[in-house]
């Protein structure tokens, strides 16, 4: 037996379909599981090896950027160039896509950019080979660490019972 729907209703059904998909699409881009923290912070919710997996990612920032420094008093731009890389947008895909649904859209793009720019000071160092200039990106990159984390703040789900 089929199921007979009346034409007027097909629209109405087209409509809540689209609906439905649009609220799937904007929780998984733009949504987040997110909560106001104490300080007023957006905090974002996440099961405690999630966060672990962020933490883990932030403190291969600050040592690939001490690293960074290093080597630039040295003027070792080759290591400069492989350090930046290692913290480019390839390492994104490290994070499984049920993490990257619980993190807000302004949280995403700030952690592509700054994946970007890392890439970008990775083929400034290679190219151009000037300290000073890398000096630069690396003062400009670490405005968005410092504007991020003014913004966001992570803190573990209670764990299921
Ligand atoms: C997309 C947002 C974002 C960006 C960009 C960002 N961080 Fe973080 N970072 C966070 C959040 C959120 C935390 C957790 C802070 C909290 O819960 O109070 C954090 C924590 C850290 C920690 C603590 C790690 C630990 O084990 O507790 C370090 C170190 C850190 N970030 C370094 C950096 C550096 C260096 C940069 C820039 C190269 C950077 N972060 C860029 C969001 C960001």
């Amino acid at each position: 037996m089929t199921i007979r729907i009346p034409s007027k209703l097909c629209p109405a059904i087209i409509v809540i379909l689209l609906a439905i998909l649009g609220a799937i699409a904007y929780k998984l881009i733009a949504g987040g599981s997110t909560t106001t923290a104490e300080d007023g912070r957006q905090a974002i919710v996440l099961a405690p090896q999630e966060r672990g997996l962020i933490l883990t990612e932030m403190r291969a920032f600050l040592s690939g950027l001490q690293g960074m420094t290093d080597a630039l008093t040295r003027e070792d731009m080759k290591t400069v160039a492989a350090t930046a890389r290692s913290l480019g947008r390839a390492a994104t895909h490290e994070v499984p896509p049920a993490l990257m649904a619980k993190l807000p859209l302004g949280f995403k793009q700030f952690g592509l950019s700054v994946h970007g720019d890392f890439d970008q000071i990775a083929l400034d160092a290679e190219s151009l080979g000037d300290p000073k200039h890398t000096l630069a990106q690396m003062g400009a990159v670490m405005q968005k660490c410092v504007a991020c984390h003014a913004a966001f703040q992570l803190q573990s789900a209670p764990a299921a019972k």
